[in-house]
């Protein structure tokens, strides 16, 4: 607990902003339009966090992955200019596909530590990452990354008093995980695949009660660190390395003298107690029910979480619409 109950819970300010933004992407449910999907909701965001008393800098966006620019690019800033100077990470939907064609599990996404606490790994696109509740906490060494997912699942097995069997694994479906999908059935635990949305699955692997074990594979970078923020404040634990995934990606990064041997933990993705996360449901999913319209009105389903407290907070909003 903090010492100040009244203390400022920048929290509670990026719910708005998940919320207002989600509220706008869930319109776009279903119709197919990635691009004016993805516009929609980076400009709903933008001008939320732009409301923002804080001096917000955007560690990493996903223009290198997407290969699309946007005002949420790496570098921008965002925020009314004043008060605290912060690393921001935001993304407006995570799950574009999933939201666009009709599918569960789409959320908006933003987080913020103090500035500097933010790993710097840009121009990076994509990353490796295994992540565990507080259970397996501190038994999840780099070397995971390295190991045999055998081995790593037999060590989160044990720390959960289950058998390997019983283990439920997020992988995202991609065909890069072909091997890493095929170890982990031939090491006898049971996969959850996904179209989509590592970052709901790193939350769902780090909250007891979700339904997933463990998270592993590779997603991307700016969803690794957001991910790192909401698994710091929910005291699981994360390992993670970058990963490129085509030359040009390789060279981009050695370019940048980062370092893709260099195995690192969610304290360092995140070197910061005092991380603020908010997510938004935009479509109905495991994690967060997604925006409800109904005439004038809307409901939100929302998640907040604080580090320095270790407080989560599930926040039901009911919106009154003045859409024309
Ligand atoms: P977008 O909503 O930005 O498309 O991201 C969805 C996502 O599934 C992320 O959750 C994940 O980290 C990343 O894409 C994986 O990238 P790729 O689709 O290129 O494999």
């Amino acid at each position: 607990m903090s010492t100040n109950p009244l203390e400022r819970n920048l929290g509670l300010d990026l719910v708005r902003v998940t919320e207002w933004t989600a509220l706008k992407a869930g319109r776009w449910m279903g119709l197919g339009n990635r691009i004016e999907a993805d516009r929609v909701a980076t400009e709903a965001m933008l001008a939320a966090l732009n409301e923002l008393e804080m001096d917000g800098y955007i560690v990493i966006g996903e223009e290198s992955k997407s290969g699309r620019h946007s005002p949420l690019d790496t570098g921008n800033r965002v925020g009314k200019g004043g008060g605290p100077a912060m690393d921001v990470v935001a993304d407006p939907i995570d799950g574009t596909n999933l939201l666009v064609q009709g599918r569960a599990g789409a959320i908006s996404v933003v987080a913020v530590a103090p500035r500097h606490a933010m790993w710097v790994c840009a121009p990076a696109a994509y990353m490796e990452k295994i992540v565990v509740d507080r259970e397996v906490g501190r038994a999840l060494v780099p070397e995971c990354l390295e190991a045999p997912a055998a081995w790593t699942l037999a060590l989160i097995a044990r720390c959960k008093g289950k058998d390997v069997r019983d283990l439920v694994v997020f992988v995202l479906d991609r065909p890069r995980h072909a091997e890493l999908i095929e170890e982990i059935r031939r090491a006898g635990a049971r996969v959850s695949l996904h179209s989509d949305g590592d970052i709901a699955g790193a939350i769902m692997a780090a909250l007891p009660g979700h339904g997933v074990d463990v998270l592993m594979g590779v997603g991307g970078v700016a969803e690794g660190v957001t991910a790192a923020c909401a698994v710091r404040a929910l005291r699981g634990a994360m390992v993670a390395r970058l990963a490129p995934q085509s030359r040009q990606e390789w060279e981009a990064v050695t370019r940048a003298g980062l370092d893709t041997r260099r195995i690192l933990t969610c304290e360092e993705l995140v070197q910061s107690n005092e991380v603020f996360f908010a997510a938004t449901g935009v479509t109905d999913g495991p994690l967060l029910d997604g925006v409800h319209y109904r005439g004038h009105y809307a409901t939100t389903h929302s998640l907040v979480l604080r580090g320095e407290t270790g407080t989560l907070r599930q926040i039901r909003a009911e919106y009154t619409l003045d859409e024309r």
